[in-house]
């Protein structure tokens, strides 16, 4: 069982993709732990962008990312992070196949809507950016 961090973006919010996101989570079968619709603080963006530190579209994707309200998730499942890439798609949209979200939805690379991560490290890293321990759900099958 793995679990993965998802965050539709500002602007996929903006755009009211935030049940179209989730249904297609659901649809797949991974389970929601947790969510929360919350402002990413500038600390928040730093510790979760630092690999991209130094890089051309660095200074944007700090101002967009806290622009406006996000919807961060945890979602888990077997094989969870790569699941949750699968249905994302590409992070250059040009290559984002048809049927994933980035795909569908999503036509500039700096505008892609929504994050998956992308190792076992990086996920368990991004949930402790933006989820306290106790806010993460566990539970199977309904009573
Ligand atoms: P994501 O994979 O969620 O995290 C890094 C983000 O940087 C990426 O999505 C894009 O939104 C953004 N970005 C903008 N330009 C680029 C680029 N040229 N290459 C990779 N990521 C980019």
């Amino acid at each position: 069982m793995e679990r993965t961090y998802v965050m539709v973006k500002p602007d996929g919010v903006q755009r009211g993709l935030i049940g179209e996101i989730v249904r297609r989570f659901e649809n797949k079968g991974l389970r929601l732990a947790a969510a929360k619709l919350m402002t990413v603080t500038p600390a928040q963006a730093e510790r979760h962008y630092q690999e991209h530190v130094g890089k051309p579209f660095y200074p944007d994707l700090m101002k967009f990312i806290t622009s406006g309200p996000v919807f961060a998730m945890v979602w888990e499942g077997d094989s969870a992070i790569a699941l949750a890439r699968k249905l994302i798609g590409k992070t250059d949209v040009t290559e984002a196949a048809p049927g994933t979200i980035r795909g569908d939805f999503a036509l500039h690379t700096n505008r892609n809507l929504v994050h998956g991560s992308d190792s076992p490290e990086s996920a368990e890293r991004e949930i402790g950016i933006f989820f306290a321990p106790e806010e993460l759900q566990s539970y199977s099958k309904a009573v």
